[in-house]
């Protein structure tokens, strides 16, 4: 059992990357299991900051194994080009990079149809990333148009699916716009099995490879993706993404049950972010919110948007937390809070006039729900060059702890800076 998780307990963004990075060097495997180009984990070192969508965070750091498990949504195209991309940057992406053969295919018409679905929402659009994420998820549960990672290195096998499959779509997408261009059956098969060809040496079965690594006693990391709170089963539905954002995916994403874990690390921001659509209670459509807005450079990795800023919701994290069953938490960014002369954080709501300490099940309730706020002094100093606990002020040590105590699990690691330095690790 020498096996870490890392999981977003928050709606996302909440910097998992640098903790992934920081604890690479204490595992030989590096698993991303969910989600797709979605993602946007950012990691800096030695001057240099990498953007990883689909790559695990273990292809920055030599003879780490990544492996792109069962659950993932693969766009073979975008995932061809941020590995040209990190080449550029100096990482060479070789035989250490796993594909699950298991892993579903995005294709161009799940764009299409997403982009068709998000306009026909109107107001209540998810904002979703338009990664065709939700649409190839849609696809798998539906088992009727699937194509998986094992299926695009068989020539045959595309040349006998993707007709039916494209002719099914054009049916389909023209019926919702009149204006959709036909998807070209031949067209796609070319490209598909080019990729298939590129991708080949890397495409095989990660369970199986897992396993046998855990046989032999290698420490696995498993690098989440989105938040709990994104979470198609446990988040703030419909405003989630497709797939387990939980803890509750890495079983069924890598197909490694969790008692090999022996740690489950939650990542927290310091405040609250949220992109896309749906309720975010403690959201500040003020000065403060820009504020955090541009000490935390809280704009979208994947599609740039600006993010919802906010006070920390402890009620959603904690509800995150104890859904994706954490045992310690990283508090992150805590540095972009330090100019501010008192921070807030949501112990509990009020909804309909009554204060509950529990995350609301349905959107409508969450959508009602008050903050009701601990308020304490800030610090009012840059910490951005701390070493230790006790560089840390008086005012933030008390932050912290806050924190801790209201999500309910101890703190472990602090980060005031997006560098590798700029940890502070707890005992
Ligand atoms: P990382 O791994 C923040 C959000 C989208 C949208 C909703 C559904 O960088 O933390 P989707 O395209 O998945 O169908 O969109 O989920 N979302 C994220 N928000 N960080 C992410 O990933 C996200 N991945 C998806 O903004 O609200
Ligand atoms: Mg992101």
């Amino acid at each position: 059992m020498s096996a870490t998780a890392v999981i977003g307990l928050q709606w996302g963004d909440e910097a998992k990357g640098k903790i992934v990075d920081l604890l690479t060097d204490q595992h030989e495997i590096v698993v991303r299991y969910l989600g797709g180009n979605n993602a946007g984990h950012t990691v800096k070192f030695d001057g240099k900051t990498f953007k990883l969508s689909m790559l695990p965070a273990g292809v920055l750091r030599p003879g780490v194994v990544s492996v792109i498990a069962t659950g993932v949504v693969i766009n073979p195209t975008a995932l061809l080009k941020e590995i040209a991309g990190v080449k550029e940057q100096g990482i060479e992406i070789g035989d250490d990079l796993l594909i699950s053969d298991r892993a579903h295919v995005v294709f161009p018409y799940h764009m299409a149809e997403e982009a068709i679905y998000e306009k026909q929402r109107g107001d209540k659009a998810i904002g979703t990333t338009m990664r065709g994420i939700g649409l190839c998820y849609r696809e798998k549960a539906n088992r009727s148009h699937a194509i998986r990672m094992g299926d695009i290195i068989r020539p045959d096998v595309l040349r006998e699916k993707i007709p039916e499959i494209v002719d099914f779509k054009n049916i389909i997408l023209s019926a919702l716009d009149p204006e959709h261009k036909p998807f070209d059956a031949a067209e796609i098969i070319d490209q598909y099995v080019s990729l298939g060809e590129h991708f080949k040496p890397h495409i095989t079965d990660t369970t199986a490879f897992l396993h046998r690594q855990i046989k032999a006693g290698k420490r696995l990391m498993f690098e989440g993706a989105q938040g709990s709170l994104l979470d198609i089963d446990h988040g703030t539905f419909p405003f989630v993404t497709s797939s387990n954002s939980s803890g509750a995916g890495i079983h069924s994403g890598s197909g490694v049950p969790e008692r090999h874990i022996s740690q489950m690390i939650g990542v927290v921001k310091a405040y609250t972010t949220r992109v896309g659509g749906g309720p975010c209670p403690t959201e500040l459509l003020d000065e403060t919110g820009q504020h955090i807005r541009d000490e935390g450079n809280e704009y979208g990795t994947v599609t740039g948007r600006p993010r919802r800023c906010g006070w920390l919701d402890a009620v959603a994290t904690r509800y995150g937390s104890q859904v994706s069953g954490v045992d310690c938490i990283a508090v992150m960014l805590l540095d972009v809070l330090s100019k501010l002369p008192e921070v807030k954080i949501c112990e509990a709501y009020e909804i309909n006039g009554k204060r509950t300490e529990d995350f609301p099940s349905q959107i409508d309730d969450l959508a009602a729900a008050k903050p009701i706020y601990r308020t304490v002094p800030g610090w009012e100093c840059d910490i951005t060059a701390a070493k230790s606990w006790d560089d840390l002020p008086e005012n933030a040590q008390s932050y912290v702890k806050m924190v801790s105590e209201l999500v309910g699990v101890p703190v472990k690691i602090v980060s005031i800076g997006p560098d590798r330095e700029q940890t502070i690790f707890l005992d």
